[in-house]
């Protein structure tokens, strides 16, 4: 093992030289070796053999932002969009309760439709019928006054990936309109609020370097999240980015293992990017660090159109095949769906690994 991965398990801070270095071992096997088997440690630690599951309904694909990266950005024409009713948002949430989720997640576009009252009123309602579940919502740059109103309507964790945080990359994957200095005042506010936050960011976006990924893992040590989003990035054939080579799965494993040594507690998923680049991709992230498993809980109707990259996996299964699958492929490597909320540890404090 390299001398920095022997240095990074003894102390996790360091300098953006030292990131890159650590980074740069990505092609060295027996230190990834090393640090994968760290990393499963810690997670063994803290959370045995439990695999926490997410139910993720994707309830609109209508977005005012026009990400370059995004199949379901504003200017791409081609993109059918949907949103649906707060019944059927409802009706997500009952199947899913069935199955055993005790973690909803309300994913969409940064719908405007869904103004303060609209979304407050619909988590009302599932805070009031599922009090012993948790209610994530991904739905974006919003106000400080309306994070604190959702929080208040019975919202507990908010998942917004920062998606680069050196601010020239993050000025090639989004339109002049957006910047990184409101997306990361975002987090802070919906930190300050009391939500468990969940940032994150593609692996192999374009134009991301060494550099940028060093400057990633030094905001996720800055914001200490509670959870961190990240997948390889797809190219989606209504972008820009169509003609952009995707992500590395290898790559991706790697920085799963890293983020688990860096922040012990943290949730992490093995997303449905990575398995959608490899058919083992989900179960090879469980194996490298991660502790959490999104499927879908959207209506079949609608699963096609929440087309954020080319090929995504599960569009044609309905939820229980989904998470039956998804139980299936956990115990193949050792690991066990659990029917828990799975709620972030207290972060701030911290304890000997
Ligand atoms: N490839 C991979 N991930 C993508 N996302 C959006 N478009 C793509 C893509 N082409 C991710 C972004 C966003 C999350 C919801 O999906 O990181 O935050």
């Amino acid at each position: 093992m390299r001398a920095i991965a022997e240095r990074f398990i003894k102390n996790t801070k360091m300098s953006k030289e030292e990131w890159i270095e650590l980074l740069a071992c990505a092609k060295d096997q027996e230190t990834v070796d090393a640090l994968t088997k760290e990393a499963v440690r810690i997670r063994r630690h803290y959370y045995g053999d439990k695999v926490y599951t997410r139910g993720l309904i994707e309830f609109s694909n209508y977005c005012r932002n026009d990400c370059y990266y995004c199949g379901i950005r504003r200017g791409n024409l081609h993109a059918h969009r949907y949103r649906l009713s707060k019944e059927e948002i409802l009706e997500c949430c009952e199947e899913g309760y069935a199955l055993g989720f005790r973690t909803f997640v309300l994913q969409g576009g940064e719908d405007r439709w869904f103004t303060d009252e609209r979304l407050a009123e619909i988590v009302r309602e599932i805070r009031k019928r599922y009090q012993d579940c948790a209610i994530t919502l991904s739905v974006g740059e919003r106000s400080k006054e309306s994070y604190r109103l959702l929080k208040e309507a019975g919202a507990n964790r908010y998942l917004l990936r920062h998606e680069t945080a050196n601010p020239a990359h993050y000025g090639k994957l989004h339109p002049s309109s957006m910047s990184l200095t409101v997306r990361k005042q975002c987090l802070y506010d919906l930190k300050s609020l009391g939500y468990q936050v969940g940032a994150g960011f593609m692996v192999g976006s374009p134009g991301q370097t060494i550099e940028c990924l060093a400057e990633d893992f030094l905001f996720l040590e800055e914001l200490k999240p509670h959870m961190v989003g990240i997948g390889p990035f797809i190219p989606h054939h209504d972008t820009a980015f169509a003609k952009e080579a995707a992500g590395s799965v290898e790559l991706t494993l790697y920085l799963l293992s890293l983020i688990r040594i860096l922040l012990p507690k943290v949730l992490l998923p093995a997303t449905t990017a990575l398995g959608t680049l490899d058919p083992r991709g989900r179960e090879k992230g469980l194996c490298a660090g991660a502790n959490v498993v999104m499927p879908n809980l959207s209506p079949l109707r609608n699963r096609k159109q929440y087309d954020l990259y080319d090929n995504k996996i599960c569009t044609g299964e309905e939820a229980a095949e989904c998470r039956e699958s998804l139980a299936k492929s956990v115990e193949s490597v050792g690991y066990r769906l659990v029917d828990e909320r799975g709620d972030a540890f207290e972060i701030e404090k911290e304890s000997a690994r």
